[in-house]
């Protein structure tokens, strides 16, 4: 390594483990922003060691990102075992990443530090704010539509893009980075600021020069971690406007530091907390814009009622103390709770004899109208289907019709990849349809948006009553009484699940066979479940 003793002795080793790839734009800088980290770990008497890890890159991974989401947990936490590490610093950015990477470090439970990749810059379209993700449907439906032509949708595509760094709309990325902040593994403004802005690499030389004291001090993830800090997260959700995704994240990382969180928790919170940041797809604006407005820090000192700031973060402090400096710049964009964007609602849990499990629909991002309604069964039984059928003019399909997909779940695709927003048939598309109610045991990507019910558990392909939906079926949806069901009788359902007959798994050996065996519903979060619980495991012995 052509280290002299003087470099590592009596130091602190901090493994730093990057999820830099090729493959992956969202951390295409990374690499460079490891050097940032290291130079804070020399300058703090830290001995650093870059450990490369599993990217997880949304943009390019098949079938889903999901499905390696603790493939890297389980990496994260051996390396962090069998190498001998006295603390961490985690990079990445890109959706899973970010709980993958925090799984494994709660379950390892070493000083930990997490350095999120930041948002990419404004996407720009001849004069037009680009979001990620969201104008990407957006368009893509105008383009289906018929309304723009191929050169604007290359144009769209050259301007939506613009920089390196993770999707900069609140997406998954940006709510999974920002929940990290508020459960306390991050600097204090961290997770807001965009990954080119020089701020970038002077806030990873301060998580380097930080992770040093935190081994001294002996701050392990599970010190920060508590009931209550889960309750702040799940707040910072609405408060964000925040992807469905982090559901299903914030209950696996809960329950690696042995905390269980129900689903109808989210419920609650949802009832009381007030959404504040006017980003899309929910509002208005993109993450360059939250950074100017005071970013994270100024969102949180503004929702104080609704968190408990007792809980302690990475800065050996309380989050109380790291926000109360904190002010905003923009009151458009992080809105006060006597001018919230959306008084309270942003998200709801449904149940039903279509869902006895529960199931998730982002209201805020939905159309108003369609958050109660009745409509006639479309079922599509995969993603190749529903391409062959959804565009079909003989497809006996009008705007009240509620489209459905299964065998998209956890195990059924496998992998739960986002296919939650169907789009809309191209037909309706041009007679002007925006949105449908969509129902589904996939999840949807955080930057999307319209009235689509996710994550509906059981999942079909293990017997779940979607299994027994039929086309035709009036289907009811019922937001505000929280309520999903097939208008048909016990006696049918019974009948029909007599006949049901569970589908073939595709993977008779390999890492998709462990998946299949070991993962868990969406209600549950999908860990694995031999990797739940914080029960000790024994350090490696040293020969
Ligand atoms: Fe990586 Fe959106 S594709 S964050």
């Amino acid at each position: 390594m052509g280290c002299i003793q003087a470099d590592y002795s009596g130091k602190p080793v901090i493994a730093v483990i990057n999820t830099w790839s090729d493959i992956n734009p969202c951390h295409a800088h990374l690499r460079a922003r490891a050097e940032d980290v290291k130079r804070g770990i020399w300058q703090a008497g830290g001995f650093p060691i870059e450990m490369p890890a599993f990217t997880l890159g949304e943009t390019f991974q098949k079938p889903t990102t999901m499905l390696y989401r603790n493939l890297l947990a389980m990496e994260t936490e051996e390396l962090l075992r069998s190498y001998p590490a006295d603390g961490c610093v985690l990079m990445g950015g890109c959706d899973k990443t970010t709980p993958a990477l925090l799984m494994g470090a709660i379950s390892a439970n070493l000083p930990a530090i997490y350095i999120p990749a930041g948002p990419m810059l404004r996407g720009n379209w001849r004069g037009e704010i680009l979001g990620s993700g969201s104008d990407v449907m957006k368009y893509w439906a105008e383009r289906r539509a018929g309304n723009i032509d191929q050169q604007a949708w290359v144009q769209i595509e050259d301007g939506i893009a613009r920089s390196a760094g993770t999707c900069m709309t609140m997406g998954t990325a940006s709510t999974m980075t920002s929940l990290t902040e508020v459960l306390g593994f991050s600097l204090p403004g961290a997770s807001s600021i965009p990954a080119v802005d020089s701020n970038h690499p002077k806030m990873a030389n301060r998580s380097g020069r930080r992770i040093v004291e935190m081994v001294w001090e002996d701050l392990k993830p599970r010190d920060l971690l508590r009931e209550a800090s889960f309750n702040n997260a799940i707040a910072a959700v609405f408060g964000l406007g925040g992807s469905t995704n982090a559901v299903i994240h914030l209950i696996a990382m809960a329950g690696r530091a042995g905390i269980r969180i129900a689903l109808d928790r989210f419920d609650q919170f949802s009832r009381t907390t007030p959404l504040l940041a006017n980003l899309r797809p929910s509002g208005k604006y993109l993450m360059e814009d939250f950074y100017y407005a005071g970013g994270l820090p100024a969102l949180l000192r503004a929702m104080a009622p609704h968190l408990d700031l007792t809980c302690r973060t990475v800065t050996g402090k309380t989050l109380g103390d790291d926000v109360t400096a904190a002010e905003i710049y923009n009151p458009d964009v992080i809105r006060s709770l006597d001018n919230p964007v959306l008084p309270s609602g942003g998200l709801a849990i449904l149940r039903g004899n279509l869902a006895p499990a529960g199931a998730v629909i982002k209201a805020s991002a939905a159309d108003p109208r369609l958050l109660k309604h009745s409509g006639r069964a479309i079922v599509i039984d995969s993603y190749n289907e529903m391409n062959a059928r959804i565009d079909d003019p003989a497809l006996d399909v009008n705007a009240g019709s509620v489209l459905v997909l299964r065998n998209a779940g956890p195990k059924g695709a496998p992998g739960m990849p986002e296919w939650g927003n169907l789009p809309i048939p191209q037909k309706l598309l041009k007679a002007g349809v925006r949105d449908m109610v969509r129902i589904s045991d996939a999840r949807m990507s955080g930057t999307n948006y319209g009235s689509c019910v996710l994550h509906v558990s059981p999942e079909s392909f293990v017997g779940g009553p979607l299994a027994l939906l039929h086309e035709g079926d009036i289907v009811d949806l019922d937001v505000s009484a929280r309520q999903l069901n097939m208008r048909v009788p016990d006696e049918e359902l019974a009948r029909r699940r007599a006949a049901w007959r569970p589908p073939q798994g595709i993977y008779p050996r390999g890492y998709g066979k462990l998946f299949m065996d070991h993962i868990k519903q969406a209600d549950e979060g999908c860990d694995f479940d031999f990797l739940e619980g914080a029960a000790p495991i024994p350090e490696p012995e040293i020969h």
